[in-house]
């Protein structure tokens, strides 16, 4: 996994606690922590440090992965301003990622190999993304587009399905409109 992802989940880390919790993660997941953006890193390692935030907040891996996922994403986006600066909503972002944004972190980060997504319509108004890796992190592709409603001030309800027996996660998106403050 390139070190562009531990980068923005260690910046959703210390949003979510602080810079202490992120330390005291990677020495309990046993890994050294230093990931430069463009490096490519064991994919073990982030599994480790999510094991790790398991242990330190009760949570479920899936629910840690989902919490930082949509933290990570400001950070992610920040990497591509200029890409998703015409985007009015969180619908138009999340069709880009497959064939725009995925495509130029492909250029962006040698060796990089983000997860395949397709699109469809879903009957009655909303999007659902077919999300398919080898490396199964569905929960954190459903973080990552709750993180794209935040953006755009939008609630999104996020159903995630389980695998096809072809290995395909369905992501079934359905903006609520304007999130309510809290
Ligand atoms: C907006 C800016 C985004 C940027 C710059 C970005 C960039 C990246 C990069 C660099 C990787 C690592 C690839 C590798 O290590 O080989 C990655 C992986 C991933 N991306 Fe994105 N991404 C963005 C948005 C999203 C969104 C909105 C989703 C989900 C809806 C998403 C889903 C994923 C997932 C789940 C992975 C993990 C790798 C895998 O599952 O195989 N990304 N992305």
């Amino acid at each position: 996994m390139k070190g562009v992802i531990f980068n923005a989940a260690q910046q959703a880390v210390i949003e979510l606690f602080d810079e202490d919790t992120w330390d005291d993660l990677l020495d309990e997941a046993g890994v050294d922590g230093v990931y430069s953006s463009v490096g490519t890193y064991d994919d073990a390692d982030l599994v480790a440090i999510v094991v790790a935030a398991t242990k330190a907040t009760g949570l479920s891996a899936e629910e840690v992965m989902v919490a930082v996922g949509r933290k990570a994403l400001a950070h992610l986006a920040d990497r591509v301003p200029t890409l998703i600066g015409e985007c009015t909503n969180a619908y138009e972002m999340l069709g880009m990622i497959h064939d725009v944004i995925h495509v130029e972190v492909m250029k962006l980060y040698e060796d990089a190999q983000p997860p395949q997504f397709s699109y469809a319509d879903l009957p009655g108004g909303g999007l659902r993304m077919g999300y398919r890796s080898p490396r199964n992190l569905g929960a954190l592709a459903e973080g990552l587009a709750l993180g794209v409603g935040d953006r755009f001030g939008e609630e999104l309800r996020v159903t995630r399905h389980p695998a096809t027996s072809d290995g395909e996660v369905f992501l079934d998106i359905v903006s609520l409109g304007a999130a309510s403050a809290d």
